[in-house]
C-alpha cells in the first residue's frame, strides 16, 4: 500500500499561523515531518506548534518573522537554524494583498506587497537553500495564485507578485535540479480563509459562478497538493505549477 512518510524531514512553512499555511503544516505533520511554524505573531506560532506536536507526536518549533524586514528575516532564520538545524522542505506560503485600482495605487501599496510576497520569499529561500545544496536534497514549494495567470482588477500589485513567483520557481528549478532539489508552485483559486473573508458577499457569489466544481476551495485542498509535491510521488516533478481552483482556470 502506498503511503506518504516524511519522517526525518524538517519542514518550514511561512505564514502557517492560520489559513492555507496552517493546513499545509497540519498535512506535513500528519505525514511525520518535523514542523517549523512562522507568522507575524510569535505566541500564536508557538501555540500552533504545540498543538501540532501534541496531535501528531512530531517535533515542532514556532517563532515570529516579519518578511517585510530583511533584518527580521535573517534573525529568524538564524534562530531556526540554531534551534532546529537544516531545513529540508521550505514552503513559501506567506503573502499579503493591498487591493486598489491601479489609478489609486501608491508606490507604498506597490512596494509593501512586493516586499512580503517576493523579496521575503527571496530572502528566506536564499538562507535555507545553502544547506539543501550541501545535502543534495530539498523541496521548495511557492504559493502563487490563479490571479498571477488570469490577472484581476484591483490587484495589479498582488498579481504581479504571484506571476513573479512562477518565474522564480521555474528559474530556480533549473539552477537546483542537478543538486536533487525540486522547486514547484501551487496556484490556489478562491480559498476560504481570513484573506478572502472580508470580500463583499455579492462579489463572492459572482466568483462562485465561475467555479465549475461549484464551491470555494478549503485550505486542505491546497495542502493536499503541497503534500504531494513534498512526497516521493513527485520526485521527478520540478519547475511545475499545480492549479488548485475547482476548474475556474
Ligand atoms: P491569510 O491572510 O489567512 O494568512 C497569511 C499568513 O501569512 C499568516 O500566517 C500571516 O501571519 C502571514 N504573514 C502575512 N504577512 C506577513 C509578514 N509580513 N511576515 C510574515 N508573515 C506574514 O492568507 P491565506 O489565505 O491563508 O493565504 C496564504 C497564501 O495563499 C498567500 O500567499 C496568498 O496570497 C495565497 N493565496 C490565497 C488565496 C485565497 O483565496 N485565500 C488564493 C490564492 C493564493
Amino acid at each position: 500500500m502506498l503511503s506518504i512518510d516524511l519522517s526525518g524531514k524538517k519542514a518550514l512553512i511561512t505564514g502557517s499561523t492560520r489559513g492555507i499555511g496552517r493546513a499545509i503544516a497540519e498535512y506535513l505533520a500528519s505525514a511525520g515531518a518535523s514542523i517549523v511554524i512562522t507568522g507575524r505573531d510569535r505566541s500564536r506560532a508557538q501555540e500552533i506548534a504545540k498543538e501540532l506536536s501534541d496531535k501528531y507526536s512530531v517535533p515542532t518549533f514556532g517563532t515570529s518573522i516579519n518578511l517585510e524586514d530583511p533584518n527580521s528575516v535573517r534573525a529568524c532564520c538564524e534562530e531556526i537554524q540554531s534551534k532546529v538545524g537544516d531545513i529540508d522542505i521550505l514552503v513559501n506560503n506567506a503573502g499579503i494583498t493591498k487591493d486598489k485600482l491601479f489609478l489609486r495605487m501608491s508606490l507604498e501599496d506597490w512596494e509593501e506587497v512586493l516586499k512580503v510576497n517576493l523579496t521575503g520569499t527571496f530572502l528566506i529561500t536564499s538562507f535555507f537553500v545553502k544547506d539543501m545544496v550541501k545535502k543534495r536534497w530539498g523541496r521548495i514549494i511557492n504559493v502563487s495564485s490563479v490571479v498571477g495567470f488570469t490577472g484581476n482588477a484591483g490587484q495589479v500589485n498582488y498579481s504581479t507578485t504571484k506571476a513573479g513567483l512562477v518565474g522564480f520557481t521555474k528559474s530556480l528549478a533549473k539552477e537546483l535540479a542537478s543538486r536533487n532539489i525540486t522547486v514547484n508552485a501551487v496556484a490556489p483559486g478562491f480559498i476560504e480563509t481570513d484573506m478572502t473573508s472580508l470580500l463583499p458577499e455579492d462579489l463572492k457569489q459572482e466568483y462562485l459562478k465561475g467555479i465549475p466544481l461549484g464551491r470555494f476551495g478549503k485550505p486542505e485542498d491546497v495542502a493536499g497538493a503541497v503534500l504531494f509535491l513534498c512526497s516521493p510521488l513527485a520526485d521527478y516533478i520540478t519547475g511545475e505549477v499545480i492549479h488548485v481552483n475547482g476548474g475556474m482556470y
